[in-house]
């Protein structure tokens, strides 16, 4: 669809997902507040990474479950090293292939992606397979760096435009619920799985 796709983030950039300046410089704190979810919500964290928002998730869903998913086996050995050191414990691993993030079918109230989307060698696929597995209704909030915007100090490359993430989720039948511009860097923004009949 007109966008050239990036490299893979490797596990050695695992620290850099960790910075403890992060949370100010992307206000991952009001991201994570501002996240449509429920105590019970099922919430699939797609390319986690060392789970740094899947365990921030995992305390707003304290009867819910977060899916911690990579094709990173790397990556999920942090996160479960992680839970072993008593972070929270409702976060579950799983290693997704590059076309399918192995969800179970209609099973997630919600879909988060965190500067991951731009990486999927086959995004369209991944698509595909995330919307089977969202529950109808269900929603997807996508998180990427403002690619309108030349002030935001990262490669255009794992940047991405509104008008394109919303052209790539709506192929896929989602509808688009919104955009939000609260975050100093990046797009919040969010679709839905109608509900049925699809
Ligand atoms: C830049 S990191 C972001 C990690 C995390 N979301 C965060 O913001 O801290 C992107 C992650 O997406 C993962 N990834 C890339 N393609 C993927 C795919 N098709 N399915 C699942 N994860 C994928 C990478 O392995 C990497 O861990």
């Amino acid at each position: 669809m007109g966008r050239e796709i990036s490299h893979v983030m490797g596990h050695l950039g695992a620290n850099w997902l960790e910075r403890p300046d992060r949370e100010r410089e992307e206000r991952t704190d009001r991201l994570v507040e501002r996240l449509p979810l429920q105590p019970d919500s099922i919430v699939a964290d797609i390319g986690a990474g060392t789970g740094y928002f899947s365990f921030r998730i995992a305390k707003r869903v304290p009867e819910g479950r977060v899916l911690a998913v990579d094709i990173q086996q790397e990556m999920l050995d942090i996160i479960e090293a992680r839970k072993k050191a008593g972070y929270p414990q409702n976060v579950d691993t799983i290693l997704g292939s590059e076309r399918d993030p192995m969800l179970p079918g209609g099973s997630v109230d919600l879909i988060l992606m965190v500067d991951a989307y731009h990486e999927f060698f086959w995004p369209r696929e991944m698509g595909e397979a995330m919307a089977r597995g969202l529950k109808p209704g269900g929603r997807i909030v996508l998180i990427e760096y403002r690619g309108e915007d030349p002030r935001v100090p990262i490669k255009p490359l794992h940047k991405m435009t509104e008008k394109q993430a919303r052209a790539e989720m709506e192929v896929l039948g989602l509808q688009w619920e919104s955009t939000g511009d609260f975050l100093p860097q990046q797009h919040f923004l969010v679709f839905r799985r109608p509900p049925e009949p699809w």
